[in-house]
């Protein structure tokens, strides 16, 4: 696995530090509405990074699972956004939080936004762990992000090539002759 990976853009130290930063944020925010808070981790991409946030929250919290598809087999480029599995929990007038792995174009988040909304939630905050920053469309400005970066396909810590790397536990950029 490790010689697929062309350098390591963000090391396993620093998105654990970030991770305890993040989870400072939402306690803070959710510190006098954190009662029957819905987290929506949208998977697959995100079970490494939700696994490490939600065990540094220090409240009450339920877990609403959907599954979107954006990125079919050996692709890196983006399709159309495809609702796999329905939110399995009942969010009326409920918070709820969305974590995902990473803003790329912004189609995924904007119709899970979209999706939710239709179910109206108390609130709908989003937490991204990463954010290509030249691609995420201005009007979709999530409440936490873990960390900005440049538009290189990456995986690892939960993000996948064909389903590989996830279990990589940094976040690195794919040897591109890998997908070329
Ligand atoms: P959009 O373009 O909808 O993409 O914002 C979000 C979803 O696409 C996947 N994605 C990636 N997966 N490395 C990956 O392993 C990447 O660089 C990458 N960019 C987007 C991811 O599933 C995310 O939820």
């Amino acid at each position: 696995m490790e010689q697929d990976i062309a350098r390591i853009l963000i090391p396993r130290e620093r998105i654990q530090q970030r991770v305890h930063e993040l989870a400072r944020q939402i306690d803070e925010t959710y510190r006098d509405s954190s009662e029957g808070l819905i987290i929506v981790p949208i998977l697959a991409g995100s079970i490494i990074f939700l696994a490490d946030l939600i065990r540094c929250l220090p409240f009450k919290m339920r877990i609403g699972l959907m599954t979107l598809s954006r990125y079919r087999g050996a692709a890196t480029v983006g399709g159309e956004t495809q609702l796999v599995h329905e939110l399995s929990t009942d969010i009326e007038g409920r918070h709820v939080l969305v974590v995902d792995d990473i803003l790329d174009s912004g189609g995924t988040l904007m119709a899970v936004r979209s999706h939710l909304q239709e179910r109206r939630p108390a609130s709908l905050r989003v937490c991204v762990l990463l954010r290509k920053t030249a691609k995420a469309p201005k009007d979709l400005v999530p409440d936490f992000v873990g960390f900005d970066i440049e538009d290189v396909f990456v995986v690892g810590y939960g993000l996948d090539y064909d389903g590989h790397y996830r279990n990589w536990p940094d976040i690195g950029v794919l040897r591109p002759e890998l997908y070329a």
